[in-house]
């Protein structure tokens, strides 16, 4: 591996940038891009979203996404290259991962020119992936249906370092890998007064403790069991002291799920819950939904192509089926639009049981799994002939 892409990816990492402000993250994508002779277009999605075109033989016109944002996390590592930029950190690998696209970038244009290249190949650098939807506005702008630069794409690989799989090792599966997270904020309303004298009021916080015991039977009594769902309530918010029965109190939550139909007796049972439960409390109810990401899902035959692509590369005792995961992924969005497959690089350095998990303050992108993040792309762009 070229040991200037390390030096990249230290560069970024020690200059993290929050959704839709990777700027200078962007530059970087465009500069390294520019030097290597690829065309691209910079710009999209609000600002810093780069869509790269390698031209190449007759086959499929596939895409490789990479995505560039950091988090508010005050890192911890104590790195050399540690996060100069207080408060943001690259505590989930993007930083990894836009380096890895930038080394496929050079490997493909390098085939492209000699005629190795079987089919034409965009790379998606997007903004925001950490709850901004940036996938999302790069679809909208464009990055698949041929519009900005390159053909309209067939189908579209995506990859994430994952701490808990051991360095050389991939995972993915067919069907959903990555759940629907979707949010709400409720408000339960009674009717306040003096705590010594209860049956003056209607307390909004027996009803809400009647609601949360209640919301607990959703996912045990009411959700198919091999489907799953998880609903949390996260955040109980009501009172000010000892001898005052409160007005409201809020709740806010999240729920997960991996099928839509799950996700949709979540909703419906939580909503009559809450609203029955209150009202049998004498309380009145609202709720308002946060629309999350769509289930990540991969297309069986793009899971088919990246398993054996990644067989044939690193071997069958390489490449895993992994279980399907209640975190959320933007990449999502690309996934309904064309078939797509996404799937998890072992960071977790061999002779070390563990490493710190995604969105910690001491976690960092193993530099060794950048070469293979990039073989593991590059096995999906087929030699000619
Ligand atoms: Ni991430």
């Amino acid at each position: 591996m070229a040991t200037d892409l390390v030096a990249i990816r230290h560069d970024l990492h020690q200059h993290p940038e929050l959704g839709y402000e990777e700027h200078r993250t962007s530059d970087v994508v465009q500069r390294e891009l520019a030097a290597a002779g690829v065309e691209f277009k910079g710009g999209l999605a609000g600002g810093t979203g780069v869509l790269a075109h390698i031209p190449g033989g007759e086959g499929e016109p596939i895409a490789l996404r990479a995505d560039m944002d950091a988090l508010p996390i005050l890192e911890q590592t104590g790195l050399p290259y540690a996060s100069a930029t207080e408060g943001c950190m690259h505590a989930c690998g993007h930083d990894g991962h836009t380096t890895i696209l930038i080394g496929v970038a050079r490997e493909l244009i390098n085939r492209s020119r000699s005629g190795q290249l079987a089919q034409p190949v965009t790379l998606i650098f997007q903004p925001a992936e950490e709850g901004g939807a940036g996938g999302r506005r790069m679809v909208q702008d464009g990055c698949l249906d041929g519009s900005v630069i390159g053909p309209p794409i067939s189908r579209i690989f995506g990859l994430h370092g994952w701490p808990a799989l051991p360095l050389g090792v991939l995972a993915s599966r067919p069907g959903p890998i990555l759940a629907c997270a979707d949010g709400f904020e409720a408000r339960i309303t009674g009717h306040g007064g003096h705590a010594a004298m209860p049956h003056l009021c209607t307390d909004p916080i027996a009803a809400a403790a009647a609601v949360i015991q209640s919301a607990q039977q959703i996912v045990s009594r009411h959700i198919d069991p091999v489907q799953g769902g998880v609903l949390s309530i996260t955040r109980v918010e009501g009172g000010t002291t000892h001898n005052i029965i409160p007005e409201s109190v809020f709740l806010q939550g999240t729920t997960r799920f991996l099928e839509e139909e799950a996700g949709e007796v979540l909703h419906t049972q939580f909503e009559k819950i809450l609203h029955e439960v209150s009202g049998a409390h004498g309380c009145v109810a609202e709720i308002d939904w946060k629309e999350g990401y769509p289930v990540t899902r991969n297309d069986d035959a793009a899971w088919q192509e990246w398993d054996s692509a990644a067989s044939q590369r690193f071997g069958r005792d390489a490449v895993r089926t992994m279980a399907p995961v209640m975190g959320g992924e933007d990449f999502s969005f690309y996934g309904q639009v064309v078939p797509a497959c996404f799937f998890a690089l072992g960071l977790c350095p061999t002779n070390t049981d563990a490493m710190p998990s995604l969105h910690h303050p001491c976690f960092d992108f193993n530099d060794d799994a950048i070469p293979i993040g990039i073989d593991a792309f590059l096995a999906l762009c087929d030699p000619k002939g």
